[in-house]
């Protein structure tokens, strides 16, 4: 695998320790009666690590080219994709302003100052907060607008890192676990993740002929389905590395949300807790942990057949914003 460039020939700047473990969890496995396989992007490494490491080495080779001084990005309260770029901007030498909504009604003083919240400060991030119920996407545009009218050269990072540069870094993910997979003699069945903006899954999918299931975090599976499906669309038409990713098959699971984005569920607290206690690694109360809570259910159900990988996408700091559920 060439390390600047992959065969898009698309620049990366290099952030992760690259390749992450694929781990066999033989603990998990004997308990659920099923194959399981964990890709550990939760030790991408850099600050934190996460998966939005990988889609951040694409965007911010982007941002480098384009001359910015400054990268806007927005999400949620707790965003780890928020928290990334701040780390990111930082080592480039970049100014990060986040936009942050407080999406998640009843939660704690922990989930409004820790977590994500207080790396953010201590990489010196501009933090703006939002309120519930605010226009998101027109403060964000606001934002853009008052810093550029201000002298700043913005590099504009949509929500999640999830545009098809950020898919990238999932695409070449998924090179990655093909790689790790044939060198043991394995045939993964189908990976498995959580999905929230749809660009890790889409990266994914355009990357491999593995099917990808993506355990939604929030979004309905036809909302989600048609978000990856867009970026598939737009990268095997755009990027001719992956034309044959043209067509395939979105699969989206929706029944692990619970109320809402970032609302806790009781399942996704006990997959927290068995993966914790089976196997010492430690899952996120809004993205792995509903998607772990997926991977359980399915197996309950008895449709794991063969080898799955679970992708660990990282967001531990969370854990300690969530400190009334766990
Ligand atoms: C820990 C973690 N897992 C999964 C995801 C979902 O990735 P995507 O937004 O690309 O669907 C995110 C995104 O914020 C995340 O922070």
């Amino acid at each position: 695998m060439k390390d600047h460039t992959d065969t898009t020939g698309a620049a990366r700047v290099l952030l992760a320790q690259l390749p992450t473990p694929l781990e066999r969890l033989d603990r998990l496995s004997a308990h659920l009666g099923a194959e399981i396989w964990m890709k550990r992007d939760d030790l991408t490494g850099f600050a934190g690590g996460g998966n939005k490491v990988r889609k951040l080495e694409y965007l911010m080779a982007e941002a480098k080219a384009a001359g910015a001084d400054t990268v806007v990005t927005a999400g949620a309260l707790q965003s780890n994709h928020a928290r990334q770029t701040a780390a990111a901007a930082t080592r480039l030498g970049m100014r990060a302003v986040l936009v942050l909504t407080e999406a998640v009604a009843g939660r704690t003083a922990a989930y409004d100052r820790g977590g994500n919240l207080a790396l953010d400060r201590l990489l010196g991030a501009e933090i703006r907060r939002l309120p519930a119920g605010s226009d998101g996407a027109a403060a964000f545009a606001e934002t853009v607008a008052e810093l550029e009218a201000r002298g700043a050269r913005v590099y504009p990072i949509p929500v999640g890192g999830s545009n098809l540069t950020g898919a990238l870094g999932y695409a070449r993910a998924a090179a990655e676990i093909e790689e790790q997979a044939a060198a043991i003699g394995l045939a993964p069945a189908r990976i498995v993740t959580g999905s929230g903006s749809a660009g890790t899954q889409a990266g994914l999918v355009l990357g491999t002929a593995i099917p990808v299931l993506g355990i939604s975090v929030a979004s309905s599976a036809a909302e989600l389905a048609a978000k990856v499906g867009a970026l598939v669309a737009e990268g095997a038409r755009s990027l001719p590395a992956f034309a044959g990713a043209a067509g395939r098959e979105i699969l989206v699971d929706d029944r692990f949300v619970g109320p809402g984005y970032g609302q806790p569920t009781e399942a996704m607290r006990a997959a927290l807790q068995t993966v914790a206690e089976l196997e010492a690694i430690f899952l996120d109360p809004v993205y792995s942990g509903k998607a772990m809570a997926g991977l359980i259910a399915l197996a309950q159900e008895g449709r794991l057949e063969g080898p799955s990988v679970f992708l660990h996408t990282g967001g531990m700091p969370a854990i300690f914003a969530y400190d009334d559920v766990i």
